[in-house]
């Protein structure tokens, strides 16, 4: 019952939004911010294997995937998790972080992040961010170093290099530090001619169905050191596959997410399809792990099946990216025109803009959905509404995060109109 409230709730505003448009002149179709790289040839590869189910755990497909996203990132060694945080899982598991062993990272995170620590006992201490690239403020971390610091986990947000990116692998280094780079958001961005990921020990990558490719959920953690290599494979060896429904619901999402948001007729196709396979959408972030608590379920690497959409997403990778950054110049402009600050692309780098971040008064990011469709009919969000997000958690004596907070909105930069052609 409740179910249906909810699908027929999310459709009805929908269709509002439709009729608003209509009578406005405007096109019904919005751009967004989710799976923008889903394409039929997608649809395809997950109907192809949701008839193949006795192969959903054939190694050697998840082993071309993971050769193929480490040579496409520049990587030596690359491993398959269901999601970025299990990837972090396995980091913490390759850099032999113990319980009382105390690594820093930005205040300014989600939930998934300091979990994947807590749940090997590692202490988190917090640190602020800058405002430039929302990335850690280098200025501030020293302080934070104690004699149990193992690690630094720096994090590229929204496709953006992060500012302090040398100045933090350099201190790392003065101090002994072993760093972590979260790429979740920035696959693909580039640092002195090189991917973001590859300057620290270990990184992670999410191809979860907000960034910057899709395989609904899933993820990747890369070293170029041998003995963190096989370290990392220890950890793939030891973990499991995700149970065949969950492989099975998860192909299902490519179509569910298609049909909601890429397709060219996504106004009310995706609409119809959501009310009769709306109960199957995926929701990445369970209760559990807002509240802190480790799912029965959670570490999981990737099967073969999902491990083939993220090899059809790796061949479209570059033509997405290079969509993302021509369209970022739009809020640029947008930023340069009305008096805004852009985000700062620091010498030497090139972002891949999983999302345009803007810093706006707080009265706008309240009320963000609204102004976004009613100026410019994109679906512009506020991703992350608190420091921890999505948890609970609170977290003091972070000024530049607070800010943050309460001030940055989210520009999309992929919309319907960008389709891959293999021609
Ligand atoms: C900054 C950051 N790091 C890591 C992750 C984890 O990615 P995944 O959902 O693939 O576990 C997320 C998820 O959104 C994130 O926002």
């Amino acid at each position: 019952m409740q179910n249906i409230k909810h699908l027929l709730q999310h459709i009805g505003k929908n269709q509002i939004r439709n009729l608003v448009n209509l009578s406005l002149g405007r096109p019904l179709r919005m751009s967004n911010a989710r799976s923008m790289t889903l394409d039929w040839d997608d649809v395809k590869v997950a109907k192809e294997w949701l008839s193949k189910p006795s192969c959903w755990e054939d190694g050697t497909v998840v082993s071309e995937y993971e050769t193929e996203f480490a040579r496409w990132n520049g990587s030596k060694y690359a491993f398959a998790f269901m999601a970025a945080r299990v990837g972090l899982s396995a980091c913490i598991y390759a850099l032999d972080l113990q319980p009382g062993d105390e690594v820093i990272l930005p205040a300014y995170t989600c939930v998934v992040v300091p979990n994947a620590l807590k749940w090997a006992g590692v202490k988190t201490v917090y640190c602020d961010i800058e405002l430039d690239t929302y990335g850690l403020d280098v200025t501030q971390i020293e302080s934070k170093i104690t004699p149990k610091t193992r690690a630094i986990l720096l994090q590229h947000l929204y496709g953006v290099v992060c500012r302090d990116y040398q100045a933090i692998l350099d201190l790392a280094k003065r101090h002994g530090l072993k760093v972590i780079e979260d790429c979740a958001h920035s696959t693909g961005a580039e640092y002195k001619g090189r991917k973001v990921g590859n300057f620290g020990d270990v990184a992670i990558y999410s191809s979860e169905k907000t960034k910057i490719f899709s395989t609904i959920q899933g993820g990747v953690a890369v070293t170029n050191d041998d003995q963190l290599g096989k370290r990392l494979k220890e950890y793939s060896d030891q973990t499991p596959y995700p149970d065949a429904a969950l492989i099975e619901r998860q192909l299902n999402n490519i179509p569910l997410e298609f049909y909601q948001f890429k397709h060219p007729q996504s106004w009310w196709l995706g609409d119809a399809y959501y009310l009769l396979h709306g109960g199957q959408v995926i929701f990445t972030t369970s209760n559990q792990e807002k509240q802190g608590i480790r799912p029965d379920k959670y570490g999981r690497k990737m099967p073969a099946a999902i491990a083939a959409l993220g090899l059809n997403q790796l061949k479209k990778i570059d033509y997405y990216i290079k969509c993302r950054r021509q369209n970022s110049k739009i809020w640029e402009l947008w930023c340069q025109d009305n008096g805004y600050k852009k985000p700062v692309v620091i010498d030497e780098s090139v972002p891949s803009y999983l999302l345009y971040p803007v810093l706006v008064e707080p009265e706008i990011k309240q009320q963000v959905t609204w102004w976004g469709f009613k100026n410019f009919n994109v679906s512009v969000i506020d991703w992350f509404t608190s420091h921890i997000y999505l948890s609970p958690e609170k977290v003091t004596g972070c000024k530049n995060a607070d800010i943050a907070v309460k001030q940055c909105i989210n520009f999309p930069t992929l919309n319907q109109m960008c389709s891959f052609s293999s021609s």
